[in-house]
């Protein structure tokens, strides 16, 4: 019996404690509910920043005027008049007694590193980068990635980017996945003439042979080179950052391939500095930028508006050329610390992705240089393409990349033209400053 009555009471005891952990159990399960829907739903919003923006876009671009698709008769506009003369003047020889590089240097000013029409030695420097002689060949020790200096005759260096891809290969990943890519260097100093922004280097596809490479090499260069046994070929892996001897680049058939990029003497001082829409490189940490679509009231805050307005600019040239890795910027101080746009060799890696979010200085500060918008709106409905074309076949040639990058530059044109009314229509004044 007693036995029993203690049974009893543990029995009591236990349905006690049941109920009382149930009571717990649901209050707390309303607890997180609370808490969910209200932290949840805004770092939802905010993690899906990028996402919500793409979307405006797209919707945007479904909407867009058909009139973005029809070209504007070169007649009719001063702008493609003066792509006319650029064109011109990158074909014209100069056969005068001139010293073409100390020319290319002087012309460079606060406005640009050249008129938008360019200047009648253009093309015969052009020229001369791809076939002066090289009289020393360093392992250039700028960066992350493997870059050769080249010096010619006169004491003029070029930068020389080697081809690491062949021009079909397709690079997945972040957007800032894989090594510098020698025909987005290239591409993108055309690309920048052609959107108005006179602000790269003169970059040219250079081929070295193995013998003028062995020749000119200098000591520390030269430790870093050795002939592969099996293809007798010659392969080298200098010295940086992501150097490494088991990832030579190698000559095919005795060449190597490779953007020469114009060098700015070092007298013009060229400034480093932090761009606000820089990436964490961190897949784990997102940046403010990416969460936050009022990002730009705080750049704002920081930066004068003409800056402002570069960077907007810069963006709508990454985007289109595909490089989502301008995470620094150099500004030339002598020129006012007017920008430059060099290391373009992130881009023209997927023809089939479009990282919207390269446009964030785009659309979320909305505004744009009523300059840009003109140009950009003179090479619509496949312009801009056949001006490109025109332009690589005097020097280069148009398969210095593939008919799916040229698809991707007219696709990400007319999305810059989605994003640009889609900011107009939300805005009760001009967004054209
Ligand atoms: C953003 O939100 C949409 C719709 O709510 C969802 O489908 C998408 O997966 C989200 N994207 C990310 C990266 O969280
Ligand atoms: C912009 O607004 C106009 C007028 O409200 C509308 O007709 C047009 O479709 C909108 N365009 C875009 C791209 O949203
Ligand atoms: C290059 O240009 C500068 C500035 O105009 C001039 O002083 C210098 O003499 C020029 N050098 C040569 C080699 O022509
Ligand atoms: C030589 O080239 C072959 C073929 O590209 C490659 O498989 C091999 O690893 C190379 N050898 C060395 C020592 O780099
Ligand atoms: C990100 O987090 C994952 C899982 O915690 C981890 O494995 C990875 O190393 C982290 N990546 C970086 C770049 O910190
Ligand atoms: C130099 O840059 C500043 C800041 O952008 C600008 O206010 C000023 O007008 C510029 N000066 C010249 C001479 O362009
Ligand atoms: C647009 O105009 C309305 C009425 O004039 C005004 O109340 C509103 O603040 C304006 N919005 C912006 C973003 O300027």
């Amino acid at each position: 019996m007693i036995y029993l009555r203690c049974y009893f009471k543990y029995y009591y005891v236990l349905l006690l404690s049941i109920f009382l952990v149930l009571c717990l159990n649901i209050y707390l399960v309303f607890f997180f509910l609370k808490e969910e829907t209200s932290i949840g739903k805004s770092t939802l919003l905010n993690y899906n920043a990028s996402y919500f923006a793409t979307q405006n876009i797209l919707n945007s671009l479904s909407k867009l005027d058909k009139d973005y698709d029809l070209p504007i008769p070169t007649e009719e506009s001063s702008i493609l008049k003066e792509l006319e003369v650029l064109l011109s003047n990158l074909k014209l020889k100069f056969n005068g007694d001139i010293d073409l590089f100390n020319a290319t240097i002087n012309i460079m000013n606060k406005d640009g590193l050249m008129p938008l029409y360019g200047t009648p030695y253009l093309g015969s420097t052009i020229n001369l980068l791809k076939t002066s002689e090289i009289i020393k060949t360093y392992n250039a020790l700028k960066g992350t990635q493997l870059k050769l200096l080249l010096m010619f005759k006169n004491n003029q260096e070029v930068l020389f980017k080697p081809k690491w891809y062949s021009e079909s290969k397709i690079i997945y990943g972040d957007v800032y996945a894989g090594k510098d890519r020698y025909n987005g260097e290239i591409m993108a100093f055309y690309i920048s003439l052609i959107l108005g922004f006179p602000r790269v280097p003169i970059v040219v596809k250079r081929i070295l042979d193995s013998t003028e490479i062995h020749k000119t090499a200098n000591i520390g260069l030269k430790k870093t080179m050795y002939i592969n046994s099996t293809t007798k070929e010659m392969c080298l892996y200098g010295k940086c950052f992501y150097c490494k001897r088991e990832d030579p680049v190698c000559t095919k058939s005795e060449r190597l391939e490779g953007a020469a990029i114009f060098h700015l003497p070092p007298y013009m001082k060229l400034k480093q500095r932090l761009h606000p829409w820089r990436r964490t490189y961190n897949e784990n940490k997102t940046a403010r930028w990416e969460t936050d679509n009022n990002f730009c009231t705080y750049v704002k805050a920081t930066f004068d508006s003409e800056r402002i307005l570069d960077f907007i600019d810069i963006c709508i040239f990454d985007f289109i050329i595909g490089n989502g890795d301008r995470h620094r910027y150099e500004v030339i101080e002598q020129f006012n610390n007017t920008i430059i746009l060099i290391d373009n060799g992130k881009s023209f890696g997927n023809p089939y992705k479009d990282h919207t979010d390269i446009l964030a200085p785009l659309y979320q500060c909305c505004i744009i240089r009523q300059k840009t918008w003109e140009r950009l709106k003179s090479i619509k409905g496949g312009t801009f393409t056949n001006v490109l074309q025109n332009m690589l076949v005097i020097h280069e040639t148009i398969s210095l990349i593939t008919l799916p990058h040229y698809n991707a530059l007219e696709r990400r044109l007319k999305l810059v033209y989605a994003t640009v009314t889609m900011c107009q229509n939300q805005s009760n004044e001009s967004i054209f400053k």
